[in-house]
């Protein structure tokens, strides 16, 4: 297995990092897809005369699209590649490794998106009628195909249905997540747009209040298909594995609070929506549909954090856990440990009182880094500070048990026992000299644990209810579930 270097940010988890990079950037991502299709349709209004100040709206909306989507979409999307690639080297590999071809094209489509868009914003008023619609058509185009193809590689990594049995390019694309999530996509893209387009419409539409409510009762037009949403978030749930929504749907605390807060959020916004279509002669103002996009970007939020979170303990399902290992890795790290091909130095490696010490800290950034901080965001020393040093080298050795959204451990005894004493180290206050341990006993009973719940993952012992159960239970059930496979 090949290594690469492990960024370490200090006390913020690296998931963290890239799930709130990743929540603004979709959020403008989907503005811009949105605000393209607004943009033909408030073009046609022009055109055909339908709506006196859709030609004013049509110049500021662009501006503000141009600016606040292109430029901060594009920077965060280089961000986005940024931080992945140095937090997930290996998932980023085999992403690129099985869709470069789809990759290339969503590329090509952005770059058309690109021109396009600067077409429009540089010769707009010069153009004649026909060629404005069509450089517009083109931007909306290709900004909603960029969506499509790279919708495709992301909800592979929750479900690369039947990829894995041939490693089908187009069976992991249109994978079983892929409609369901493209569809829920477009419609939160209207919706997002719509809103931003009711903030742009108050802040340089058209002076006249009519002629502004004329062209906001347009705009929200494009909030309608959001009526479709608990259609396609049904979907999309049930497309997904059944372990995977149990932990959305109550099994995990922090991501059922994060779908609430995205079904909550997105509630709202359709429920003021329709009391705002249904009363006559309504208008939507500044401060109120800045507040309402501010709720979309919790529903973006809310949504992203659990498409992220739900994966768990996979960055690809059935392929790849959460840190870069594949299952056949694990088995042979489970004997010869996870840290002897790791070329990488501690970066502190003068720090820690000896050598058992920086083990552990090398099993750590291998194994857990991912993750966990040791002292910060889902901290391990805090996590672990109440146990005594057994249960510690038993929930360790049994990671996946413990938290079946955890991988299993990766590596032999003493490197549980190296992360145990790296813990215990940590929590004592980093005394400048500390004992290594070599109990065999305690080696011995490590080594039982580890082959108690073997290489097994979490959500199998799950499904097959062994988790719950004592250590014969689990024995029993760990046979007849391999017997089952054969
Ligand atoms: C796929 C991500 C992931 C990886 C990899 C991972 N963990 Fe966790 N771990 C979690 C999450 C999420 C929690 C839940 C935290 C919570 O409940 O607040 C957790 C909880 C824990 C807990 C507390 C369990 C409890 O019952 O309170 C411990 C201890 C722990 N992890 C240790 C480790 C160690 C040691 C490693 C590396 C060998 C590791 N984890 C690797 C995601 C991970």
């Amino acid at each position: 297995m090949t290594f690469y270097p492990i960024q370490d940010y200090g006390p913020v988890m690296k998931g963290m990092v890239i799930g709130g990079l990743g929540i603004f950037h979709v959020f403008l991502a989907q503005m811009a897809i949105g605000g393209g299709m607004i943009l033909c349709y408030f073009e046609w209004l022009r055109r055909t005369r339908r709506s006196p100040g859709a030609g004013r709206f049509i110049g500021g909306y662009f501006q503000a699209l141009v600016l606040v989507s292109f430029v901060l979409g594009a920077v965060t999307g280089v961000a986005m590649w940024f931080t992945s690639i140095q937090v997930s080297p290996r998932t980023i590999g085999v992403l690129v490794d099985e869709f470069h071809w789809i990759w290339a094209t969503e590329w090509t489509f952005f770059c058309v998106e690109v021109v396009a868009g600067y077409a429009f914003l540089r010769y707009h008023d010069r153009l004649s009628d026909r060629s404005r619609a069509m450089v517009l058509f083109f931007y909306a185009m290709a900004s909603w195909f960029s969506l499509f193809w790279i919708n495709g590689i992301l909800s592979f990594q929750l479900t690369p249905g039947n990829w894995l049995a041939g490693h089908s390019m187009w069976a992991g694309f249109f994978n079983p997540t892929f409609w369901p999530s493209l569809f829920y996509r477009t419609v939160a893209s209207m919706a997002i747009a719509a809103l931003a387009a009711c903030v742009v419409i108050n802040i340089a539409g058209p002076h006249e209040r009519d002629e502004r409510q004329e062209l906001i009762k347009r705009a929200v037009l494009f909030l309608a298909p959001m009526a479709l949403m608990p259609v396609f978030g049904a979907w999309f749930l049930a497309a997904m594995p059944a372990d995977s929504r149990s932990w959305a749907m109550g099994g995990n605390v922090t991501m059922t609070m994060f779908l609430g807060m995205g079904v909550g959020a997105s509630l709202l916004i359709g429920l003021y929506a329709l009391a705002a279509i249904l009363r006559p002669g309504f208008y939507i103002s500044g401060y109120t549909a800045s507040l309402l996009l501010a709720l979309a970007f919790m529903a973006s939020a809310g949504g992203e954090f659990v498409r992220e979170g739900v994966r768990k303990p996979y960055s690809i399902r059935q392929v790849m856990y959460s840190n870069s290992i594949k299952q056949d890795d694990l088995e042979r790290m489970r004997v010869t440990g996870s840290t002897i091909d790791d070329p990488y130095p501690l970066r502190d490696s003068a720090s820690y009182a000896n050598d058992q010490l920086r083990l552990g800290a090398k099993v750590y950034r291998v194994q857990c880094s991912v993750c966990h901080t040791k002292r910060g965001a889902n901290g391990l020393v805090e996590l672990t500070s109440s146990w005594t040093i057994d249960q510690k080298r038993m929930n360790i050795a049994q990671l996946q048990r413990t938290k079946p959204f955890m991988p299993p451990f990766a590596g032999p005894p003493r490197e549980v026992e190296a992360l145990v004493q790296l813990l215990g180290w940590m929590s004592a206050g980093e005394p400048a000299s500390w004992p290594e341990t070599s109990d065999p006993a305690a080696l011995a009973r490590i080594q039982g644990w580890l082959d108690l719940v073997g290489v097994t993952p979490g959500i199998e012992l799950m499904r097959t209810g062994a988790r719950d159960r004592t250590a014969a239970g689990l024995l029993h059930a760990l046979a007849t579930s391999r017997s089952e496979a054969r």
